[in-house]
C-alpha cells in the first residue's frame, strides 16, 4: 500500500502527516506501508519542513527528515491513494490527473471522524497555535484513515 500526501507548499502540512503516518507505520508494524508527500507548487523544492512544523513536531516526539518536491503524473499510477490537505488542492490535483490515474484521490479529513470532509487550513501565514492546531487534526485524521484502510 502506497500513500501521499499533497498540499501545496510541501513544507507544512503533507510532510507532517507523512510523519504521522510514518510513526503510526512502527508502532502498528505494518511495514508494508510505503510513504511520501508532494506539493501542488514548485515554490520549496529540496527545502526541509518549515522550521515552525519542524519545532512542533519535534515537541511532539516526531522528525521529519524529508525534503520538498511537487507532485508529478507518475504519483498518479504508483500510489493508491493521494491525500490532499484542502479543496485547493484537490482542484489542482484532479486537473493534473492523467486518464490511467489508478489512484484513490480525496481530502484527508475525509476521514476525520470530526468536521469529516474539511480542510486543514494552511498555517503558513498565521502563528505558533495555529501549527499546534494543523498537527492535532492531522494525527487524527492520518490515524483514522490508517486504522481504517491500513
Ligand atoms: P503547505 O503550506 O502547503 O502546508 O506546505 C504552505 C507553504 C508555503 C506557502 C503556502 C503554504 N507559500 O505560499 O510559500
Amino acid at each position: 500500500m502506497k500513500v501521499l500526501f499533497v498540499c501545496l507548499g510541501n513544507i507544512c502540512r503533507s510532510p507532517l502527516a507523512q510523519g504521522v503516518l510514518d510513526a503510526w507505520i512502527v508502532e502498528n508494524n505494518k511495514i508494508h506501508v510505503f510513504t511520501d508527500s508532494a506539493g501542488t507548487s514548485n515554490y520549496h523544492i529540496g527545502k526541509k519542513p518549515d522550521t515552525r512544523t519542524i519545532q512542533n513536531a519535534m515537541n511532539h516526539g516526531l522528525s521529519l527528515p524529508y525534503f520538498a518536491r511537487q507532485i508529478e503524473k507518475n504519483d498518479f499510477c504508483h500510489f493508491d491513494y493521494i491525500l490532499v490537505m484542502d479543496d485547493s488542492n484537490l482542484k489542482d490535483v484532479l486537473d493534473n490527473k492523467p486518464a490511467n490515474s489508478t489512484a484513490v484521490i480525496t481530502k484527508l479529513r475525509d476521514f476525520d471522524p470530526i468536521d469529516t470532509g474539511a480542510d486543514v487550513d494552511d498555517p503558513y501565514f498565521g502563528g505558533e497555535e495555529g501549527f499546534e492546531m494543523v498537527f492535532q487534526t492531522i494525527k487524527r485524521a492520518v490515524h483514522a484513515f490508517a486504522d481504517n484502510k491500513l
